[in-house]
Parts: structure tokens; C-alpha cells; sequence
């Protein structure tokens, strides 16, 4: 019988950070294919193609069941069960991206070797180190013309103030890519040997001066690998597990995802050095994996997934406890219990009834929207789960119909899709117009499209002169109530009722706040 600590500590639950193109897609069909998830090759990429056309990715997002199957990926391989939570790769869709990171204990940073850290790279970076995340890089596409790898991990180093040690150190590069040497193990890893789709297991070396090299290498690139080896050997710190979980040190490993090439590794290195769940912060309290009692937090909501059954999903990462079906569990923000008795295990590209779960395990549970971001469940215990970032809208556009008629429609269109995460809503106290605020503008046309196909609603995003909105606190009732009352054509309320302030401009805004001391003008509001 499984123990609560055996399933733990033979988790890895982590997410893969790359600017788009990198190979993120690419690396994710073959981790897939090397814990046997996926069959074919082909089955993951033909998303990531289709996702490149902005036009194409909204089609492909449509058909839901692709998008949601592949956001979360189980499988197991050499003993160790691995989830992989898939972040959207479009800079726009960052506020899901940052959140998914909240959900995984350790991260994958895939560096396209001719490009180096790139604008989305540092961005997510920047995420990861707010969690202190430890984070294993891979450099890919060495079987191009790349940037030398001494001048990249110098910039690893430089641009994320990481210590680096290398995992594995490249023989050449583009068409003279023999392969990589093994810094770890002291195995010599060949491209040719890897042509069937899993790789060789690498020949064995006493060290860098191995005889056998000679034998396997042509001169010139022995005598290249050796001296860039002691070079890095010199001038790399070791391999410190420690420093790699505390977010301080990152491991780099040098493949080729298209060829196959590294990628079992970088698997085995996830399974050796990755973190198993980590304790998960909540407030007042440290939330151990081992604690009997379950609980996780929701931490994305995607709705009407399956165009036949106008549910919601939400994703549930488990923080402590063995979760069966059937598990009644209290929901933190009502009180109320939930009886989950339909949770959806995902197994690579399919759907399944999950019979039960373990920390670090995600559980997508259908909902008709009670369920919200940042929501805890669990067997009882009040629990806030913190460190679930929320978003302040940097773009804000007033959405009408198209047919005047339809404005009941679109109204619930938007409360679901501001419940859903998927952008903020605000109602003006004075008018009939709603105000959408999201993250990057390309969302507006997404939501455009999600409330004429999903709510049969046509409507118009247009441009408003509003400069920023602000969520208003404050710890007197009464004053914040004048303040209301006396500020009513810029006021608003979000999807919760809770009072927005829309200020006009940046002078609008500081006036309010200079003559209301009292009250916080908040950029942004906790989900709960
Ligand atoms: P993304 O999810 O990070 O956006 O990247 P994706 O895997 O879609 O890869 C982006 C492009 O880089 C793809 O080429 C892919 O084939 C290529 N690629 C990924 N890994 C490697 C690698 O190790 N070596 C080389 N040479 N290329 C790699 P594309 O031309 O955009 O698509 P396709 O026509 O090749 O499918």
C-alpha cells in the first residue's frame, strides 16, 4: 500500500518557463514520449503550431478538450510520478502563466542556445525567484549555429544573478554537434547514438581523460572537450543540491529537443535533483505535504471546456492529505462543503476519473462556478493559502453588444469569465457600460471571441478614456461610504461588488488619494 510519504517524496510536480520558440513545445512531446504518455511524436507540436497564428491558436483554444488535456501532463518514469503543468507561452497570457507557477515546485528553463535569456525568459524568471523556486536550465538547439556556452552561462549567471554549474558540457555545436559530455556522471553522450527516439544510456568514462575519448572523438574535438571541461570544471562551482532548492544555483544541461538529444538527462535530473511537494505557505501556518488532512487551492479556472457541457474546471494543486473520489471537503470562501465526487485526473492528452490523489497531484474539479482562484479546500481547517499573485489591469476598454437585447447575456458572460480569472470587470456606478481590464491588450480579442462562441453574445471592445482603476479600501466603514457617495460618476464595482475607483488620469488619481488619506487606492485585490 502506498504511504502518504512514499507518494510524496516520488513527486515532481513542475512547469516548463521559455520565451516562445525556444522548444518548449518540442521538449514537452519528448518528455512525454520518454514516460511512455504519448505514443507518437507529433501530438503535443501540432499545438504549438497551430498556436504560433494568432487566429489558429483561438480556433485550437475553442476546442477545448485539446487546450485543457495538455495544461496538466502525469506520467511516470523510472519510478518517479512526474505532473507537468503546461503555462501558456504568449506574453499576454502571463497572469495564467504566473499563476500555474504558484502550483509546481520547481521549474524547467528552456534557453534557445542562439538566443540566450530573452524579454518572456527573464519575465518568468523574475516569477520564480519570488518563490525562490529552484530552477534546472536546459539549452537547446545546440544542433544550430549557437552562441558560445561559455558566453551563455555567463549570461545565465550575470542577467539572473544565479550560480551556474553545468550539468553536461557540449562537443561543438550546429552541424558539428557531436553530443555532450556528462559532467555529472562521466558519460560520453553521442548525437548519432540517439537516433531511436529514447537515446542511449551514454558510454561510461573513469573521467575526462578517459582513453576511450580518444577513441570515440575525433582529435581536435578531444582535445577541445578536455580543455573547456577543466575549464568549467575551474571555474563553475560543484553541483550543491542546497543552493539549487534555494532558487540559488541552477544546473544547465545542453541538448537538442528536436533530436532527442539530452532530453533523458534533463528527465533524470528532474527526477534526482527536483524537489518532491514543498511545504505550501498559508497564513499563520507552513502547509507539510505529510499532514493526513487534505487540502490545496485552486489556482486556474477554465470554463466550458468541453462545448457539449457548459462546465468549469477548476484546477486544484493538492497540498497535504491522500485525496480520494468522494472526498467531502469544506470550501474556504463560502463555508460550505463540497462533495467531489467527479474529479478529473490529467493523464496526458485524455481525461480520467481520478480515484484518488496525492500532494503535488492536480485534480481538475467540475463546478458551475463556485469554485474561484485562490480558493482553498479542505477537511475542515480555515486555510488561506498566499502567494497567489493577482493582477493589476494595465488595459481597460468599455464592451458593449451588439444587439442592445443581448446586454442581460453579456452581463453574466462577464462575471464568469472575471470569476474564471480571465479578465476584470467593472460595472460604473453611472452608465450601462462595462469596463474590461486585462494584463496585455491581445486579450481583449481572445475575450471577444470566448463571449461570441461560448455565450452567443457578438459584442464591440472599444478604446475608453479612462487611465487606470483602483480598488478602494478602507477601515472606517462610514468614510469610505462619503467617498463613495460623493465620487459617483468615477465609480464603479468589480465582479464582487467590491468599490473601484476609475480614475481619468494620473492627476485624478493622486488628487483622490492626497484628499483621502485614510482610504488605499489598491492596484490590485487579493481573489479572495
Ligand atoms: P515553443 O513551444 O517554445 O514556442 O517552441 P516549439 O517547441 O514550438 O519550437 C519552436 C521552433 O523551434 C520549431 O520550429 C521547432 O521545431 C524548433 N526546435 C525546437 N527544438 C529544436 C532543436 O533542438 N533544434 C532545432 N534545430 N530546432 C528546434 P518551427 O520551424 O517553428 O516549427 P516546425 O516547422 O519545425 O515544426
Amino acid at each position: 500500500m502506498t504511504t502518504l510519504s512514499d507518494a510524496v517524496a516520488k513527486r515532481r510536480t513542475f512547469a516548463i518557463i521559455s520565451h516562445p520558440d525556444a522548444g518548449k513545445t518540442t521538449l514537452t512531446e519528448k518528455l512525454l514520449l520518454f514516460g511512455g504518455a504519448i505514443q507518437m511524436a507529433g501530438a503535443v507540436k501540432a499545438r504549438g503550431e497551430q498556436r504560433r497564428a494568432h487566429s489558429d491558436w483561438m480556433k485550437v483554444e475553442r476546442e477545448r478538450g485539446i487546450s485543457v488535456a495538455s495544461s496538466v501532463m502525469t506520467y511516470d518514469y523510472n519510478g518517479k510520478t512526474f505532473n507537468l503543468l503546461d503555462t501558456p507561452g504568449h506574453e499576454d497570457f502571463s497572469e495564467d502563466t504566473y499563476r500555474t507557477l504558484t502550483a509546481v515546485d520547481s521549474a524547467v528553463m528552456v534557453i534557445d542556445a542562439a538566443k540566450g535569456i530573452e524579454a518572456q525568459t527573464l519575465k518568468l524568471f523574475e516569477v520564480c525567484r519570488l518563490r525562490d523556486m529552484p530552477i534546472i536550465t536546459f539549452v537547446n538547439k545546440l544542433d544550430r549555429e549557437s552562441r558560445d556556452p561559455f558566453e551563455l552561462i555567463d549570461e545565465v549567471e550575470q542577467r539572473l544573478a544565479l550560480d551556474v554549474t553545468p550539468a553536461s558540457w557540449p562537443i561543438g555545436m550546429g552541424r558539428s554537434f557531436l553530443g555532450c559530455y556528462d559532467l555529472l556522471h562521466d558519460r560520453l553522450l553521442l548525437v548519432e547514438r540517439s537516433r531511436d527516439k529514447k537515446g542511449a544510456e551514454g558510454e561510461s568514462c573513469s573521467g575526462i581523460d578517459d582513453p576511450k575519448l580518444d577513441e570515440l572523438l575525433p582529435a581536435d574535438a578531444v582535445a577541445q572537450l578536455r580543455e573547456e571541461v577543466e575549464m568549467v570544471r575551474g571555474l563553475c562551482p560543484e553541483f550543491d543540491r542546497q543552493a539549487y532548492l534555494d532558487g540559488t544555483m541552477t544546473p544547465v544541461y545542453f541538448g537538442s529537443a528536436l533530436n532527442n538529444f539530452g532530453v533523458r538527462e534533463l528527465l533524470q535530473g528532474v527526477a534526482d535533483m527536483a524537489p518532491a511537494p514543498r511545504p505550501q505557505p498559508a497564513v499563520g501556518r507552513l502547509v507539510e505535504p505529510t499532514e493526513d488532512k487534505i487540502s490545496g487551492f485552486v489556482f486556474k479556472i477554465q470554463a466550458n471546456m468541453d462545448p457539449n457541457h457548459r462546465d468549469r474546471i477548476a484546477f486544484l494543486r493538492l497540498c497535504s492529505g491522500h485525496f480520494k473520489r468522494g472526498s467531502k471537503l469544506r470550501h474556504s470562501r463560502s463555508g460550505k462543503t463540497i462533495n467531489v465526487h467527479n474529479p478529473v485526473l490529467f493523464l496526458a492528452r485524455d481525461r480520467e476519473l481520478a480515484e484518488e490523489a496525492w500532494p503535488g497531484d492536480i485534480i481538475g474539479i467540475p463546478n458551475h462556478g463556485n469554485l474561484g482562484i485562490g480558493d482553498a479546500l479542505t477537511e475542515g481547517e480555515e486555510l488561506k493559502f498566499t502567494g497567489i499573485p493577482s493582477f493589476a489591469p494595465e488595459y481597460l476598454q468599455t464592451v458593449r453588444p451588439a444587439d442592445p437585447l443581448r446586454a442581460k447575456h453579456l452581463g453574466r458572460a462577464l462575471q464568469q469569465l472575471a470569476e474564471e480569472g480571465a479578465a476584470r470587470v467593472f460595472k460604473p456606478t453611472i452608465g450601462a457600460d462595462w469596463i474590461v481590464g486585462v494584463v496585455g491588450p491581445l486579450q481583449f480579442d481572445v475575450l471577444a471571441d470566448r463571449i461570441r462562441t461560448e455565450y452567443e453574445v457578438p459584442v464591440h471592445f472599444e478604446p475608453t478614456s479612462l487611465h487606470t482603476a483602483r480598488w478602494v479600501e478602507c477601515d472606517d466603514a462610514l468614510k469610505l461610504k462619503r467617498f463613495v457617495d460623493s465620487n459617483q460618476g468615477a465609480m464603479g464595482t468589480d465582479h464582487t461588488g467590491a468599490p473601484v475607483f476609475l480614475a481619468r488620469n494620473a492627476w485624478h488619481l493622486d488628487r483622490a488619494a492626497e484628499d483621502n488619506p485614510d482610504l488605499r487606492f489598491l492596484k490590485t485585490k487579493e481573489q479572495i
